[in-house]
């Protein structure tokens, strides 16, 4: 699921230089990722807009779109015309030209955003700042593009804290395997570090937040199946396994679950900046 990275001098013309190629591999249709995890995304994006402070007349970059999660509320708010996307997944650059017809998505990395100075009133970034591989410098470059006084917003799930939507899955995988590298280190995903990058990357009047969101699954089959589709770390961890412990981490997650149907809340840290 990892990528080879190769030399800077290879990126020229490139839309995405090597040097910013996710190492987390999202190469999988849109249909798996929405299974995966646009079931959370998707209720979350009107909770950024929210926060982001999105409203009409604005232009706004959704940067790293995946499928079009936010990209579609963005739509929803301000029209096809005043929302541009971005991201580096090829399969998720077609799925969000398909759906969002009249949106700019083009294919790149938040470390070299295609656009002008100053061509947004907002870039939002949603659950995409721990898979930067420079995550200052993919807020600088959405900090680049964002008028003077726009705002700059991002969040990621609060996986430090074990609120975010595959607590369980992580609990469970460590509770086999104590070396299993879960999602806790990563960029933004514990208390205050999110608005710490946002600082570090220049932005002013930074206030971070929290939001949340409530996620029904009628049964544990529906919850877990897709963990088996290959998206993400945890897509990655569970491939990974052979089917011997793919069985036992299934088993040990049914356990620490309630009983179906049950709602999954999970949480995101937020931040906000002004340029
Ligand atoms: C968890 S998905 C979030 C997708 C969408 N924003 C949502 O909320 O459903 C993470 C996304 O970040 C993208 N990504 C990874 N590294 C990136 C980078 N350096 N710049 C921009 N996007 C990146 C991935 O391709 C993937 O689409």
């Amino acid at each position: 699921m990892r990528y080879e990275r190769r030399s800077i001098d290879e990126e020229d013309n490139c839309p995405v230089p090597p040097r910013y190629i996710p190492l987390v591999s999202f190469a999988v249709g849109a249909d798996a990722y929405d299974r995966f995890m646009g079931r959370y995304s998707a209720p979350l994006a009107p909770e950024l807009a929210d926060f982001a402070l999105i409203a009409a007349g604005q232009r706004v970059l959704d940067v790293g779109c995946g499928p079009g999660a936010l990209t579609a509320e963005l739509v929803r708010r301000l029209g096809p015309d005043a929302v541009a996307a971005v991201d580096p997944s090829e399969s998720f650059v077609a799925a969000a030209r398909q759906r969002q017809p009249g949106v700019n998505v083009q294919r790149a990395a938040a470390e070299r955003l295609p656009f002008g100075d100053r061509a947004f009133d907002a870039a939002l970034a949603q659950l995409v700042v721990h898979f930067m591989t420079d995550p200052v410098a993919g807020l600088g470059e959405m900090a680049r593009v964002t008028r003077a006084h726009g705002v700059v917003a991002a969040c990621v799930w609060d996986h430090a804290g074990g609120q975010g939507p595959l607590a369980v899955f992580w609990k469970a995988a460590r509770e086999l395997d104590p070396d299993t590298a879960d999602e806790s280190e990563l960029a933004g995903a514990r208390e205050g570090h999110l608005a710490q990058l946002f600082r570090e990357a220049g932005l002013r009047d930074v206030e971070e937040g929290v939001l949340s969101v409530g996620v029904e699954h009628p049964s544990f089959e529906e919850w877990w199946e897709p963990f088996t589709l290959g998206v993400g770390p945890a897509g990655a961890h569970v491939a990974g396994l052979d089917t011997k412990r793919q069985a036992q981490l299934r088993e040990r997650c049914r356990e620490l679950l309630p009983a179906a149907p049950f709602v999954l809340t999970a949480r995101a840290w937020a931040a906000r900046g002004l340029v």
